[in-house]
């Protein structure tokens, strides 16, 4: 059912590792031209914006995006849609195929996207689900390929990346994407709360075909050990709010603190893809201390998703 021309972004993977220099040079382009964003290559195109989880970050940074290419966005909370009366989202995309020249959608389950996507005859971006989240990622590898003189994509390579906390979306995608473009990642998460199997067997494949090295573990030190990025996320997800009191507990030793940030370079950056719960994943000093790039990192996502944009919709 879908257009063969298409090119949907469900999964990080869905770029490949040229994809993603090429999708790194447009976005330093657009960066340098600022929110104006240059050309407007994406007049006449609209955009929706399907949400059924709150946002700030990836709704702002899409809509004004579009908006600065010359498009628009259209945001729709999906408690408005008739998807809250049960209509389905293959009909809702069949339907906005009309309309609409893309949808970024922020879902409560991945299949969902992926759905989605098969049935439009349009790109679908995911704007986060509950295993993936793709635009964050590729986002947060363009502040580290800054980080090492946004050059050569090959310039990241071995780049070693401590990620502490809960094994969620947010540590997929970056498994994923860290496997593929040959980085080092360690993971300290508690047990039972590891990233799922099929994302770090996945990790493990690319990673050997590709030069990287992947390392889970529940030790919190020993992942930071070394390390040129710390990068952690909340440790209740969307969804998982009941937990938080439970979870509270259990990921107590897995704070981003100062005796964490001891065990890792001298050099060593802090990440988080914020929304921040400032004393519980992470201290109030880490976030706005020298070693901080968070809000580079926030800031980045706008000439991403420009990128982005430009390469799916135009
Ligand atoms: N990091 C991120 O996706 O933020 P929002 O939930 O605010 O979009
Ligand atoms: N893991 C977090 C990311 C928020 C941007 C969540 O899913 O709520």
């Amino acid at each position: 059912m879908s257009s063969k021309s298409k090119k949907d972004l469900v999964s990080v993977l869905d770029f490949s590792k040229e994809e993603i220099a090429d999708l790194f040079k447009e976005t330093a382009r657009l960066k340098k031209k600022g929110k104006p964003g240059g050309a407007k290559s994406l007049t006449g195109k609209t955009l929706a914006l399907i949400m059924q989880k709150p946002s700030t970050r990836t709704t702002v940074s899409f809509a004004a995006g579009m908006a600065q290419l010359g498009g628009t966005p259209l945001i729709l909370n999906s408690q408005d849609l008739q998807i809250k009366r049960g209509e389905s989202l293959p009909d809702t995309a069949r339907t906005l195929s009309h309309y609409v020249d893309g949808i970024m959608i922020r879902a409560n389950k991945h299949e969902d996207i992926a759905e989605m996507a098969r049935h439009a005859n349009i790109p679908v971006i995911n704007g986060l689900s509950d295993k993936e989240h793709p635009c964050q990622i590729l986002s947060d590898i363009f502040t580290i390929f800054e980080m090492r003189g946004g050059r050569k994509l090959d310039d990241i390579k071995g780049f070693k990346i401590a990620y502490v906390g809960d094994g969620n979306n947010v540590a997929h995608s970056l498994i994923l994407v860290a496997a593929l473009l040959g980085m080092e990642i360690s993971v300290g998460s508690p047990k039972n709360y590891e990233p799922e199997k099929e994302f770090v067997q996945k990790g493990l494949e690319l990673a050997r075909m590709n030069g990287g090295k992947i390392y889970v573990d529940e030790d919190p030190a020993k992942a930071a050990s070394g390390a040129d990025v710390i990068y952690t996320d909340v440790w209740a997800s969307m969804g998982k709010e009941e937990e938080g009191e439970n979870r509270k507990q259990i990921f107590r030793p897995y704070q981003v603190n100062a005796a964490l940030l001891a065990q890792a370079k001298p050099t060593v950056k802090i990440m988080h893809c914020l929304p921040a719960h400032r004393g519980e994943e992470i201290t109030d000093e880490m976030i706005e201390g020298p070693k901080s790039v968070i809000f580079e990192q926030a800031g980045n996502r706008l000439h991403l998703q420009k990128a982005i944009l430009l390469k799916l919709l135009s």
